[in-house]
Order: C-alpha cells, then sequence, then structure tokens
C-alpha cells in the first residue's frame, strides 16, 4: 500500500514537471515580443497576412516552433528572436490558440 501511494506521488510529480515544462516561456514577454516583433508582418495589410493565437491549434503551435522554420521554410525563426523571447513566443500561442481553454485574438 505503501509503495502504490509513493508510485502514484512520483507519476504526479512527473505530470506536473512535463506541464511546467511545456508552458516553461513567460505569456506576458511573449505577448509583448508577438506584437512587437511578428505583428507588424502578421496584420491583415502587412505581407506576412495575419496571424493570430488564433491561427493555429496548440499542437500546430507546437509543431511550428520545434520546426523551427518561418515563411514557408525559407528563414529560420532564430533569426527573428532570441531562443529565449521564442520560447515566451511559443508559450502565449500555444495558451491562447484557437482550440486552448482561452482563445485570444489579440496582438491585433
Ligand atoms: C520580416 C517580416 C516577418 C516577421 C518579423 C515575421 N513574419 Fe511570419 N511570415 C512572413 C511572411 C512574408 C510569411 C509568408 C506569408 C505567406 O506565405 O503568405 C510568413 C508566414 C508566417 C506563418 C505562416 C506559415 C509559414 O511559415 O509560412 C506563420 C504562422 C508566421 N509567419 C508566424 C510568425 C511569428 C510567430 C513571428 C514572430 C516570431 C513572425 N511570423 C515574424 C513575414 C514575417
Amino acid at each position: 500500500m505503501k509503495r502504490a501511494s509513493w508510485t502514484v506521488a512520483l507519476v504526479s510529480i512527473a505530470a506536473i514537471t512535463a506541464a511546467v515544462a511545456l508552458a516553461g516561456g513567460s505569456e506576458n514577454k511573449g505577448k509583448f515580443n508577438f506584437k512587437k516583433t511578428c505583428k507588424p508582418c502578421h496584420t491583415k495589410a502587412a505581407k506576412g497576412s495575419e496571424v493570430t493565437p488564433l491561427t493555429k491549434t496548440q499542437e500546430q503551435w507546437q509543431r511550428y516552433f520545434k520546426n523551427g522554420t518561418h515563411n514557408k521554410g525559407t528563414e529560420k525563426l532564430i533569426n527573428v528572436l532570441t531562443p529565449e523571447q521564442l520560447i515566451d513566443v511559443q508559450t502565449f500561442l500555444v495558451n491562447h490558440a484557437a482550440d486552448s481553454p482561452q482563445p485570444e485574438t489579440c496582438g491585433g
């Protein structure tokens, strides 16, 4: 019995750690950097066309940043922002994606 509850405790810790790692960045900084760096190219009128957190689902945003290329694979995201800033922007976009608990059109 004692051993079973230890297992439960360890599994919960692992699950919490994974969840924190997934949303590891700062959402506020991410929102700031998204508006500052991504938005100028990503409004309806701009050359990149409109991009908001709602443009993709959480899974699609994860894949997008994991892939790390931009503009149809011709540019690396790392040329636009630092790795740390990218994690923040990813956190913001994933947390407010189309299928997230708090979808957000913001950034516009
Ligand atoms: C210098 C201008 C510029 C900046 C800065 C920029 N983009 Fe883009 N982005 C583009 C262009 C151009 C495209 C291609 C649009 C098209 O195919 O119609 C694009 C495409 C995209 C797409 C569609 C998929 C793809 O890769 O083709 C997404 C999503 C995207 N950008 C997200 C972002 C994010 C997130 C940032 C900030 C980290 C960002 N962009 C910064 C110009 C920019």
